[in-house]
């Protein structure tokens, strides 16, 4: 079974939404199942820790999440056209698996929500991937062979699966949004199998 890592921060619903799209993706392919994780907000305050288990949605992830699975995919929202702290936090607290070389050769994929339609998609994308690169991840993007890339007014771009949440945040995913989330969660989990991942 390959298991593929669906690691997002959300903080009003709508990249948790993408999350669970990309796991019913994942799902689509045979011996492939989606393990979701979540991160904990970071503090102003150092010393304040966060509960270990959150109050509801999925478990928050630890380095043996990222040590296991076979594939990941790397949601945020975006944050002046990046990814979010909590997130960034996390990752940054990868360093070992970074020296031993755990991901090298792993496919991954990233998604991210805007509140608006030109607010940094692309570049909140393009920066997920650096850390990724770093750990010698295969990045896997979404082929202009999925027909909703050229007729989505929405989200939705050839280096990873987006959404435009709107001013208030709460605009629900479109069909075109959606499809592309599962696209993604498919190819990862498709790549893990080709590569013959356990
Ligand atoms: C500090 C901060 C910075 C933000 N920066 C951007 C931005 O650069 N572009 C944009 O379109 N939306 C921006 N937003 C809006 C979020 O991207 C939007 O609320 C997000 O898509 C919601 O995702 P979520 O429901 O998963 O939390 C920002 C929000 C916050 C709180």
């Amino acid at each position: 079974m390959n298991e593929i890592l669906v690691l997002y921060y959300s903080r009003y619903g709508s990249t948790a939404e993408m999350a669970q799209c990309i796991a019913r993706g994942v799902e689509t392919v045979p011996n492939c199942q989606a393990r979701i994780r979540t991160v904990p907000p970071v503090s102003t305050v150092c010393e304040a820790t966060h509960d270990d288990i959150p109050a509801e949605g999925p478990p928050y992830a630890t380095l043996n999440d990222l040590q296991e699975c076979s594939g990941l995919a790397l949601g945020s929202p975006t944050r002046f056209g990046n990814m979010a702290a909590p997130l960034k936090y996390f990752i940054d607290s990868s360093s070992s698996l970074w020296l031993s070389g755990a991901l090298i050769g792993k496919p991954a994929g990233v998604f991210t929500s805007t509140s608006s339609l030109h607010g940094g998609q692309e570049t909140t994308l393009l920066s997920m991937m650096l850390p990724l690169l770093h750990h010698g991840m295969l990045l896997l993007g979404l082929p202009y062979s999925e027909g909703e890339l050229l007729t989505t007014e929405s989200g939705g771009t050839p280096y990873g699966p987006s959404h435009t949440a709107g001013s208030d945040s709460k605009r629900p995913l479109s069909h075109e949004e959606k499809q592309l989330c599962s696209a993604l969660g498919k190819r990862i989990a498709e790549t893990c199998t080709a590569l013959g991942a356990s």
